[in-house]
């Protein structure tokens, strides 16, 4: 099939690369000419596992080009994939969207037909601004176009995207027709057939879907780490609970594990985004979603009390950090917790190290000199007074503990704050076990 996909992101590249990867021929547009020519050179600009590969593997059958009518006439499907940044309140700023659907109007082919479907994460009024672009368009130029708009949303988590598209337990699909209908089945036989589920429901709901996924899954890890906050002050121990809990099959054992919050691109985005949409609409449930968002934030500040009940004063105290990820296996920083953590240490005037294996460069990016920056985690802990595990990379759960602990400070603070070490064994060796 013909694919074009609109926006060089994360979403567009992953997508269209897995698409190429099926036999599709796929064209992809972009306005940023930098990323057009890197990814002309088949160069990745971004870091997700697996697709620079695929990006070398499918260069017949992908072209990349600042031309739009290259990517849009003559296309079975156009995925929409540009960004959807939201301001503080929540409120999703859809300009960009706006933006490509006219570049989409002044490019169909009267002949074709065409199904848009929406896979940037925006609220229903996305699907209306689309329509109301490309009728405009159609008005002015006095041209009818044959195409449908619908949505399906990315349900891509960052580190696994390329598994989770070709490997997926369900493709959400928002059309109306059963011509856009056959067109998707065709698209995502390949898939199906490994017993993907492809779920039809309206474009709106479709929408809305990946805004109830991601809340669902953030209040869950919201609820835990409040569960954790209790459970510590009896001594008991959260994992322990989160694995009855998780056996209740009503529940299930994913996204049950404490942490110092959650954090990444889309999680507090997409609840504002929902709270901002709810509060508009003049619901009551917008303080339950706001809460998600509050409880999250209170982790780190619930860890600077700790330290400050260790340490008295934070004031030139070597502090280290474990991992500056938002989660493992990524290197982004994006709402990380550990650079919640590091704004408020600095403010405390704590002398940091870091140390992350995949996000340095980001780390640095927003933090330059202010902290220091070690090579790997050993290095990191020299001398140090306390410890931090902010991100569950593999290499962090499996410490070598005694060697750390001679090398740190006397009656050295350890923050198991991913909930990875035994309580007991961290004592016997002499650190002081702190967990969220
Ligand atoms: C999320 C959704 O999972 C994905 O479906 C959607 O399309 C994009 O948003 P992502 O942001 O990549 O994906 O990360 P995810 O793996 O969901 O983790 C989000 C945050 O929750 C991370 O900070 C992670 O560390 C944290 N988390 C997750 C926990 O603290 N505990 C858990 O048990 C699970």
């Amino acid at each position: 099939m013909k694919i074009g996909v609109l926006g060089t992101g994360w979403v567009g590249l992953v997508t269209g690369n897995c698409l190429a990867n099926l036999g599709n021929d796929v064209s992809f547009y972009d306005i940023d000419e930098n990323k057009i020519n890197s990814l002309k050179n088949q160069i990745c600009p971004i870091y997700e596992p697996g697709l620079q590969e695929l990006i070398i593997k499918n260069k017949n059958k992908t072209t990349y080009s600042t031309r739009p009518d290259e990517a849009i006439k003559d296309k079975d499907i156009l995925f929409i994939t540009v960004g959807t940044p939201a301001d503080e309140d929540g409120c999703v700023d859809l300009r960009y969207i706006k933006q490509i659907s006219r570049t989409i109007g002044e490019n169909l082919n009267p002949q074709n037909f065409c199904l848009i479907l929406n896979k940037s994460t925006s609220p229903p009024e996305a699907l209306d601004i689309i329509e109301e672009e490309i009728k405009e368009i159609e008005k002015n130029n006095n041209i009818k176009y044959d195409y449908e708009i619908g949505c399906c949303p990315e349900t891509l988590a960052e580190g696994t995207a390329i598994k989770d598209f070709s490997n997926p337990d369900r493709i959400i699909v928002g059309i109306k027709s059963e011509i856009a209908k056959g067109l998707v089945q065709k698209l995502f036989r390949p898939y199906a057939l490994n017993q993907a589920e492809i779920i039809f429901i309206g474009p709106k709901e479709a929408s809305l879907a990946k805004y109830a996924s991601n809340t669902h899954l953030a209040a869950r890890v919201a609820i835990t780490n409040v569960i954790s906050q209790i459970a510590r002050k009896y001594n008991a121990n959260t994992r322990e609970i989160m694995k009855a809990v998780g056996k209740d099959r009503r529940i299930g054992q994913k996204f049950l594990h404490p942490s110092l919050g959650f954090g990444g691109s889309c999680f507090s985005k997409d609840i504002q985004a929902l709270t901002f949409l709810s509060k508009q609409k003049e619901l009551p449930g917008s303080t339950l979603l706001q809460e998600i968002i509050n409880s999250n934030k209170s982790h780190t500040e619930h860890l600077i009390k700790d330290l400050l009940e260790h340490f008295n004063s934070l004031e030139n105290k070597k502090i280290t950090i474990l991992g500056t990820a938002f989660k493992a296996n990524v290197s982004d920083t994006r709402d990380s917790p550990a650079h919640r953590l590091i704004k408020i240490l600095l403010e405390l005037n704590a002398d940091i190290t870091v140390y992350d294996p995949k996000a340095m460069e980001e780390t640095k990016k927003e933090f330059g000199d202010k902290i220091n920056y070690a090579e790997n985690e050993n290095q990191a802990t020299e001398g140090s007074s306390a410890l931090i595990i902010a991100t569950e990379w593999d290499i962090f759960r499996s410490l070598d503990l005694p060697n750390i602990k001679n090398k740190m400070q006397e009656n050295p603070f350890f923050g198991d704050y991913r909930a990875l070490y035994n309580e007991k064994e961290l004592k016997d060796l002499g650190f002081k076990y702190y967990h969220v």
